[in-house]
């Protein structure tokens, strides 16, 4: 291990970008498929691993939803979900806030309540034995309807208390965020934290309306957002966190390459960008394995890391004096090493 890579994985960290889905490693959807008697189209890891080439988000979503449908039971969901934790907490990661998708669930017949028992259950159990503690976000797809979303708002009514917030994903261009204006403003009503992908393929006006229609709290991805500087300054300004993925945006050509990635200039301009790993058993990465590319990419240096550290715990929903705790321990961690 390079003496940067034990720097990334000491230092207290928190992943802000996660879907839970994605991280459904081939061999977990093996096993699945045989458990629940489900056909899948390979035949070998080897194969699967094959089928992860991605020209566009599209290319990915379409392979994504796919694999998704090997889970079906309450334990399905808890074990992907613990399966994630435990990996992210070997990297480093104090805690964690996490999206699902229950439409792609519900839409096949799976209970509402199956899936996010079965989450629940897991985040339950990383905090008691892990220290790892963690947050459910919901997401509403965004190539289906407004009436769908609002019918799962409908359906997490019972799990107010155990969700932190919605977001909104999926594809992207041709789905705007005012699609979904008045579903968040009757999440924000519930209490949720309101987050969105917007900026990832889709352009500026995406994140405009993100922040203007749907009042978010935090913005997924957001790169495009550099082509608009005046958005920028406001970003800046309103110290808007964003959730990036370095190795998903290389995987998915957001980006021609890593040493492209505009991550370095996101902190050079002041925004308060974080390093996060999207879908990690199809990106290539989990969340330590995002610092290490992105760092050797662009050159960071250890005080770049302590600022995205220090940014992811800054951008969590945590409570205040839970925020000071984490940038206390970063700063003893940067102190003694
Ligand atoms: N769902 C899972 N990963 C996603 C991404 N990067 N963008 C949009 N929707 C997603
Ligand atoms: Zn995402």
């Amino acid at each position: 291990m390079s003496d940067m890579t034990a720097f990334i994985k000491g230092l207290p960290k928190a992943e802000l970008h996660m879907h839970l889905e994605g991280s459904l490693e081939p061999a977990q959807m093996f096993a699945f498929a045989m458990r629940n008697k489900i056909d899948i189209p390979f035949k070998t890891v080897e194969d699967v691993q094959a089928a992860y080439q991605f020209t566009n988000l599209q290319d990915f979503l379409d392979i994504y939803y796919q694999g998704a449908q090997v889970l079906v039971t309450g334990e399905d969901f808890y074990d992907m979900t613990s399966a994630y934790l435990q990996r992210v907490a070997e990297d480093g990661a104090w805690h964690v806030e996490v999206f699902f998708d229950p439409q792609t669930h519900t839409d096949r017949g799976i209970e509402f309540a199956t899936v996010i028992d079965g989450i629940v259950g897991a985040l339950k159990d990383a905090e008691d034995n892990l220290g790892l503690s963690g947050g459910l976000i919901m997401c509403f797809l965004r190539h289906l309807s407004e009436e769908a979303a609002f019918d799962t708002l409908k359906q997490a009514e019972p799990y107010t208390d155990v969700l932190l917030g919605v977001g909104l994903d999926s594809s992207e261009v041709g789905h705007p965020p005012s699609k979904f204006e008045r579903v968040f403003a009757a999440a924000k009503e519930r209490g949720f934290k309101l987050v969105a992908h917007a900026g990832e393929e889709g352009p500026p006006a995406y994140v405009h309306e993100a922040l203007d229609l749907l009042k978010i709290d935090r913005l997924d991805h957001g790169n495009r957002a550099l082509e608009d500087s005046e958005l920028v300054d406001r970003l800046v300004r309103e110290q808007m966190t964003l959730t990036v993925c370095p190795l998903s945006n290389q995987k998915l050509c957001v980006v021609d390459q890593l040493t492209d990635h505009p991550l370095r200039r996101m902190l050079e301009l002041g925004l308060r960008a974080t390093i996060n790993s999207d879908d990690p058993a199809y990106f290539g990465g989990y969340l330590a394995e995002n610092y290490s590319a992105v760092t050797e990419a662009l050159a960071l240096e250890k005080d770049h890391l302590i600022t995205l550290a220090k940014n992811s715990f800054l951008g969590s929903f945590l409570d205040q004096p839970s925020i000071n705790a984490h940038l206390t321990a970063i700063d003893a961690y940067a102190a003694a090493t």
